[in-house]
């Protein structure tokens, strides 16, 4: 049985390499490597998947997944510049990829290790990335 959560926060972030040139982050990464920043609004999905606990009919009390989110996800990153605010990206680009290992990392050690747990990262409403520890 897998149950999820849906969360939603906003970030500023550029694509960079700085051990390489202007020139080659551009031709990599495109306006994502915009020395300005640019936005987004990143639809985060929470999965659990275990079984059924038979005492409360739970797989997990979503409230817990609710407020492991805030607490180590939603403080951490929403309103945010991921490279300029966030130690988790000062040597790590900040690609959907690499959020969502961030994101899984953080929230792993706040949850039940009995339940497999899934990241979906939403990045635009066409891109995401989806890790679950590979
Ligand atoms: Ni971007």
């Amino acid at each position: 049985m897998k149950v999820s959560r849906r969360a939603t926060f906003n970030a500023a972030h550029r694509l960079f390499r700085p051990d390489w040139t202007d020139e080659k982050n551009i031709e990599i990464f495109g306006k994502c490597s915009n020395p300005n920043f640019h936005g987004h609004n990143y639809v985060l999905e929470v999965i659990l998947d275990g079984e059924i606990d038979p005492e409360t009919g739970y797989v997990i009390d979503l409230k817990i997944v609710k407020d492991a989110i805030k607490s180590e996800i939603d403080e951490r990153f929403d309103h945010r510049n991921l490279n300029l605010d966030c130690p988790e990206f000062k040597d790590l680009n900040p690609t959907a990829e690499n959020i969502a290992v961030v994101t899984w990392n953080l929230l792993r050690s706040k949850l039940p290790m009995h339940l497999e747990l899934t990241i979906k990262l939403w990045e635009t409403e066409n891109n995401c990335v989806e890790y679950a520890g590979k």
